[in-house]
């Protein structure tokens, strides 16, 4: 078969011949229709993600859409131990699969999943998420970040403040359901005050910035709380700004502060897969922006320059 194969971290990947992978315990072969190339397929085929074993030659890809010798498609999370996604045809283990209705579209359920899956799982599975809660998006202009807003909503925020560098992107948000917006732009001490302003007395913050934007919206937020011990969930999900911060420990004893990740390994595969079918069903509701490109030009593709908000997926046929 042919796929995308990484031979060196160094190199996007390549369309080449690679051995189509054997079925055995348990898995099917599937072709793939469709499959995303999300943040983490990128530090996959970097071998910088947390998860990386160092090993090559590998297949890059995380998930994908497959249709299965019946004919019918599923929506799968590749296995660890198997090569990605980003190939002719993929292994799917059927406990990490869930069966797409006849119209879904194989390009927007790849383009979807994963960064929708990264604010559903967190509201549903690592926090007691209740309805007529507020939540500040931070970092709201990607993919995952526009989901989350959306998502936030549908499962029953009362408020959503998106917050966000990409004016143009931060101006699309209202009419996915961000009820206030605020600027990261600009000088990081001011974005932070504008913060503090907006989303003080937020319940959640679902944080895909990390770094220097989250170090200083920590104690913005939390010196301008009207109740410093009502709990504020803050969960970091991604790190586009930046793996570290410094945290000064006052900010752990001056309010009811809870800090905690979403992610692979705090979340079981079982439990992300778990929510894999109500988070399907959700998807016609939600907007989605893909943008498809044949596999066999996956190695241009990965280098060109990404439309802010636009998830490509690569389609094998
Ligand atoms: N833990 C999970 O389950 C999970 C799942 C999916 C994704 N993620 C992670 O979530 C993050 C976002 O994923 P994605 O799919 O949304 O990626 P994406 O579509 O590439 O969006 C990333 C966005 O980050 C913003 N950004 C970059 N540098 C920034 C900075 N210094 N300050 C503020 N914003 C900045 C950019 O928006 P502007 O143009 O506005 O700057 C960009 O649009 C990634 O780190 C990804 O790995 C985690």
């Amino acid at each position: 078969m042919y796929a995308a194969v990484v031979r060196s971290f160094d190199h996007p990947p390549r369309y080449e011949e690679f051995e189509a992978p054997r079925p055995g315990d348990g898995h099917v072969l599937v072709d793939v229709l469709a499959a995303g190339l999300h943040p983490r397929v990128r530090s996959g085929a970097a071998g910088t993600h947390y998860t990386s074993d160092g090993k090559l030659p590998l297949v890059p890809g995380v998930d994908g859409v497959g249709r299965l010798p019946d004919g019918s498609s599923v929506y799968f999370v590749a296995g660890d131990d198997v090569p990605g996604t980003m190939a002719e045809q993929a292994l799917v283990d059927p406990r990490r699969a869930v069966a797409l209705p006849a119209d879904a579209d194989p390009v927007v359920v790849a383009a979807a999943m994963n960064p929708a899956m990264s604010s559903w799982v967190a509201l549903r599975r690592r926090i007691s998420f209740r309805a007529g809660q507020s939540v500040l998006v931070l970092g709201a202009t990607g993919n995952a970040g526009q989901m989350a807003v959306q998502i936030a909503r549908r499962l029953g925020a009362a408020r959503v403040v998106a917050a966000g560098r990409d004016a143009d992107r931060l101006g699309l948000l209202g009419d996915l359901g961000a009820t206030e917006t605020v600027s990261l732009a600009g000088d990081p001490e001011e974005a932070a005050e504008r913060l503090g302003a907006a989303a003080a007395d937020v319940d959640v913050v679902i944080d895909y910035t990390w770094g220097e934007p989250t170090q200083r919206a920590m104690p913005a937020l939390l010196k301008r709380r009207a109740d410093r011990s009502a709990a504020l969930d803050w969960v970091q999900i991604g790190s586009v700004a930046g793996a570290e911060i410094a945290l000064p420990s006052f900010v752990l004893r001056a309010a009811n502060l809870r800090i905690l990740g979403s992610g692979q390994g705090s979340v079981t595969a079982a439990g992300i897969v778990a929510e894999l079918p109500s988070l399907i069903a959700e998807l016609p509701s939600l907007a989605v922006s893909a943008r498809s490109v044949p596999l066999a030009d996956v190695e241009s593709a990965w280098t060109a320059p990404a439309a802010p908000g636009t998830r490509l997926v690569l389609t094998p046929r």
